[in-house]
């Protein structure tokens, strides 16, 4: 069993309730559906020249389902859809690329999905080659594939060497049998071996490998073996998620059985038992859920102050915008966010026969929105923020800031946080899984608990 303060674990269970991820602030279902086009496009003419971009890719397409699956993805098994997405992301690129004239630095650019490895080689060397006629790469710039390790072969790890790629997110979830099978997804260890062995051959040896903790019949004692057979990989990074268990929103996690999955007691257990066995193994926890190597770029940035979140998780990256492409990408300007349409028919119709970015949701930021939004990012990125300079910083109303921190008062009471009189608010190292819910104290656009079901439970 994991060190675990039991008074500290029973207090943060006690406030379990749904609040988001704070990927974006405000969250996704915040922003506003029809939300106009021309809005994103202004935005996009007044980037200033030489911004730095971060670029996402979204690849909607899995051959199989794995029944935990939160992503936006489609099942198929054919390849004549995704080769058809390929052509649509491909001009939907090159119509970004000519609105803003090269005038920008690429920094970093993220395939994420469903699943890019997907893409048959010619494909992936294609977009590639599309994104470097029309955008500008500086020679450091990150580039990134969320692989499924079950698809890796020598020949693509190969291509993305040759293209460039040089960062790997390796899906693994866990690597016990039993947990596993119960969510459709049989990955033996040497299956994410010889995936890491290909990559690191083909000369890509930053990876992080994905964990989700709080699925099915998941104990201490299978995580603990899966952390083991995880640390033999040696991998740079490793996030431990969370699983988001939203069955009313995603109709293939109905397909777990209820009584299979851990309690909020047993999750607790989860998250302290993975994180002890990797800190004692010298890795540095990050934010919620990320553990690095003290070399890591991220863990840097940790200390620089400078660690930023985005709607992949942790970022050491922080640029002027990130831009989206494919179904349901959500970019982010300084003046708001922007959500790509889910429908593929209006994708399609939108990157056939317009020039304006294939939009169906999107958010101006307002009043208070940038505070609260620096606010809740430097909580879920360092645990700790001073409230009071970032609401002077933005000369707003102290009243409203008062409003926030009286939600603090029985967490505060409990220990699981403190805010001292300078307006500094620390969350202790021993209560950090209780951070998303003291986040979601500075979230003006929270639903109340009755009608939450838009959300994950946070612990
Ligand atoms: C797009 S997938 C990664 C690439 C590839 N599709 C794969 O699964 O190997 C991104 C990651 O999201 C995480 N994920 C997916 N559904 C989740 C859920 N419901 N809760 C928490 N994490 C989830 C998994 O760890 C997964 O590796
Ligand atoms: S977890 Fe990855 S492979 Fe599994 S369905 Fe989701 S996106 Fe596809």
């Amino acid at each position: 069993m994991p060190i675990v303060d039991t008074d500290i674990k029973n207090k943060i269970i006690a406030h379990d309730r749904a609040v988001p991820r704070y990927t974006s602030y405000p969250a996704a279902p915040v922003f506003q559906a029809g939300f106009p086009a021309e809005t994103v496009t202004n935005w996009v003419d007044v980037l200033p020249q030489n911004s730095n971009l971060s670029l996402y890719v979204h690849i909607p397409f899995c051959p199989k389902l794995c029944h935990y699956c939160g992503c936006f993805t489609h099942i198929t098994s054919r390849y004549a859809p995704v080769e058809d997405y390929v052509h649509l992301v491909r001009r939907e690129i090159a119509s970004m690329g000519r609105r803003m004239q090269n005038k920008h630095i690429v920094t970093h650019l993220h395939f994420g999905g469903g699943s890019p490895t997907m893409l048959v080689e010619q494909d992936f060397r294609l977009l590639m080659d599309t994104f470097r006629e029309f955008f500008t790469f500086s020679d450091q710039a990150e580039i990134a594939v969320e692989v499924d390790p079950r698809h890796m072969t020598e020949s693509l790890a190969m291509t993305y060497a040759q293209v460039g790629v040089n960062r790997i997110s390796l899906g693994v979830q866990d690597f016990d049998d039993k947990v596993m099978q119960a969510v459709n997804r049989v990955q033996d260890f040497d299956v994410v071996y010889s995936a890491v062995n290909h990559l690191r051959a083909a000369g890509i040896c930053e990876f992080n490998l994905d964990f989700i903790y709080g699925l099915p019949y998941q104990t201490v004692r299978s995580l603990t073996r899966s952390m083991d057979y995880a640390l033999l990989l040696k991998p740079d990074r490793l996030a431990l998620y969370g699983y988001a268990h939203v069955p009313w929103k995603k109709k293939n996690m109905r397909l777990i059985p209820d009584e299979a999955l851990p309690d909020n007691g047993a999750r607790y257990d989860l998250f302290m038992t993975g994180s002890q066995v990797l800190e004692e193994s010298g890795y540095r926890p990050i934010g919620i859920d990320h553990f690095v190597r003290d070399h890591d770029d991220m863990a840097q940035a940790q200390d620089s102050g400078t660690l930023g979140r985005n709607f992949q998780g942790y970022t050491n990256i922080a640029p002027d915008a990130l831009i989206g492409f494919g179904v349901s990408a959500i970019s982010q300007y300084p003046q708001g966010y922007a959500q790509n349409t889910t429908a593929s028919h209006d994708y399609q119709e939108a990157v056939l026969h317009g020039d304006a970015p294939p939009i169906a949701k999107g958010y101006a930021f307002k009043g208070e929105d940038i505070a609260r939004k620096a606010i809740i990012e430097g909580l879920m990125c360092n645990l700790q923020v001073n409230v009071k300079s970032i609401w002077e910083q933005y000369t707003l109303d102290p009243e409203r800031l008062q409003e926030c921190t009286s939600l603090l008062s029985s967490y505060i009471a409990e220990g699981l946080v403190s805010l001292d009189q300078d307006g500094l608010l620390v969350i202790p190292k021993a209560a950090r899984q209780i951070v998303r819910i003291i986040a979601s104290c500075f979230d003006e656009y929270l639903p109340p608990i009755e009608t939450a079901k838009r959300h994950s439970m946070a612990i």
